[in-house]
C-alpha cells in the first residue's frame, strides 16, 4: 500500500500541486487526469521520487542486499532469500509501474494496442499508475481515478462512476 499524504509540489514560489493526498493499493489501477498544467506530471515525479527512498531506505535495512542485488535468487543464502522477502515487504509498493501520457502522439490504432499492452501488464499483478490527459482512455482502463484542477484534487472515484459523472463528462469528455 503506497500511502501518499498531503504532497505539495513547488517550483520557486509557484505550487504546482496543493496538498493532495492519494491511496494506491498493492495490484490498483490508478488513472490521473486533468487539462495541460494541472499538475499530473508533477505528481507522479512527486510519487515515482517517494517510491525510490522507500527503496532505498529498505535497503539500507539490509546492506548486504545492495551487494546482492544484481544477483540471482538463487545465489543467495536461505537467510539471504529472507531478507529480501522482509525487505520487499517493507517496500510500500515493490511492483508499481507509472506512465505519463503514453497514449500522445499514437494513432489509434496503436494507442489500443498500447491500452491492452497495460491491461495485461496489471493482469499479472502490477499496480500502475497512469497520467492521461486523454481522460476517455484512463477511464476506461483504469479502475481509480484522480482528478486533478489547477494543482488540486477536484475528485476521485471509481472510474466506472467518473465517467457517468456530468461535470467530469462536460469538462473531459466532451459531451
Ligand atoms: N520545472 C518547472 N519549473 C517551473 N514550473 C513548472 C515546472 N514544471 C511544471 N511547472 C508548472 O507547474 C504546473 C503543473 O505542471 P505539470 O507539468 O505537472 O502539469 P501536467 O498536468 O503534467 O500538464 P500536461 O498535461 O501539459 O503535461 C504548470 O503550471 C507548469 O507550468
Ligand atoms: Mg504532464
Amino acid at each position: 500500500m503506497l500511502k501518499i499524504k498531503n504532497i505539495w509540489v513547488k517550483y520557486g514560489a509557484i505550487a504546482a500541486v496543493r496538498d493532495l493526498s492519494m491511496t494506491i493499493g498493492q495490484g490498483d489501477f490508478v488513472t490521473v487526469l486533468g487539462s495541460n498544467g494541472a499538475g499530473k506530471s508533477s505528481t507522479i515525479n512527486a510519487i515515482s521520487g517517494r517510491v525510490r527512498k522507500e527503496k532505498e531506505k529498505s535497503l539500507e535495512f539490509f546492506p548486504i542486499l545492495k551487494e546482492k542485488l544484481h544477483e540471482k535468487a538463487r545465489s543467495l543464502s536461505g537467510g539471504q532469500q529472507q531478507m529480501v522477502a522482509i525487505a520487499r515487504g517493507l517496500m510500500a509498493c515493490p511492483e508499481i509501474l507509472m506512465f505519463d501520457e503514453p497514449s500522445l502522439g499514437l494513432s489509434p490504432i496503436i494507442r489500443q494496442q498500447l491500452a491492452q499492452k497495460i491491461r495485461e501488464i496489471h493482469q499479472e499483478g502490477t499496480t500502475i499508475i497512469l497520467v492521461e490527459q486523454n481522460a476517455r482512455l484512463g477511464l476506461m482502463i483504469a479502475s481509480y481515478g484522480y482528478v486533478l484542477e489547477n494543482g488540486e484534487l477536484s475528485m476521485q472515484g471509481r472510474t466506472d462512476d467518473l465517467m457517468r459523472d456530468e461535470n467530469v463528462k462536460k469538462a473531459y469528455l466532451g459531451v
